[in-house]
């Protein structure tokens, strides 16, 4: 394969997921879209998220040291757009977009009913990294539509969750195969 050394390497350069981030504002709770995110230890679970210093919501986060994480599916394409353009400075994002708020039963963060999936984050640390700040949070308690589970496992293709790459949504809908398949299906 002919291979490009690709000068543009600092915009996103492969599909992450999405989440939408939601914390307690002034008067009423923010929602800010983010794609600098993932899972990043097991035991105990915990997750990261990366924010601009400027963001309205970051100093809520400095503040609060809790936030929820609601993890978007095809029907929230275009809310979750949304949050990432307009700023809880002049809106108010939930209201605009007629979501409804609930609240975790470990810390009593925010968190959005429409998501599919919601998890309740408590900030360990906070780690400068250039441009954006690193906020590793352990998990709480997570909240899961219950037509999406299969077992003790969510069922994303049902789901129809996002991801993010070339600033451009994608749909996750189709399973390949399980983990694992490689040790039967290589042998064929
Ligand atoms: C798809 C997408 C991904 C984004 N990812 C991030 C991110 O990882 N970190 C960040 O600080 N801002 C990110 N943004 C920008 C913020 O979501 C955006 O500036 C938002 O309006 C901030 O909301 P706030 O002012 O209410 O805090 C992203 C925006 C979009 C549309």
């Amino acid at each position: 394969m002919e291979k490009q050394f690709w000068s543009e390497y600092k915009s996103s350069f492969f599909p992450v997921p999405l989440v939408v981030v939601s914390v307690d504002g002034k008067e009423k709770p923010n929602l800010i879209t983010l794609g600098w995110t993932g899972v990043l230890n097991s035991e105990p679970l915990m997750v990261g998220i990366s924010v601009r210093p400027n963001r309205y919501s970051s100093s809520f986060l400095h503040e609060q040291k809790v936030f929820g994480l609601n993890i978007p599916n095809k029907n929230l394409v275009l809310g979750t757009d949304y949050c990432g353009i307009k700023s809880g400075r002049d809106i108010d994002k939930i209201n605009e977009l007629n979501w409804h708020v609930f609240r975790g039963e470990s810390l009593g963060t925010p968190l959005i009913e429409e998501f599919p999936v919601s998890a309740e984050c408590k900030v360990t640390q906070i780690l400068p990294l250039g441009s954006h700040e690193l906020f590793l949070a352990e998990v709480k308690g997570v909240y899961i539509d219950k037509e999406y589970l299969n077992g003790n496992r969510i069922d994303w293709a049902k789901a129809e969750g996002l991801a993010y790459g070339s600033k451009t949504y994608f749909l996750v809908k189709e399973a390949l195969y399980k983990q694992g398949d490689s040790l039967q299906e290589l042998k064929k």
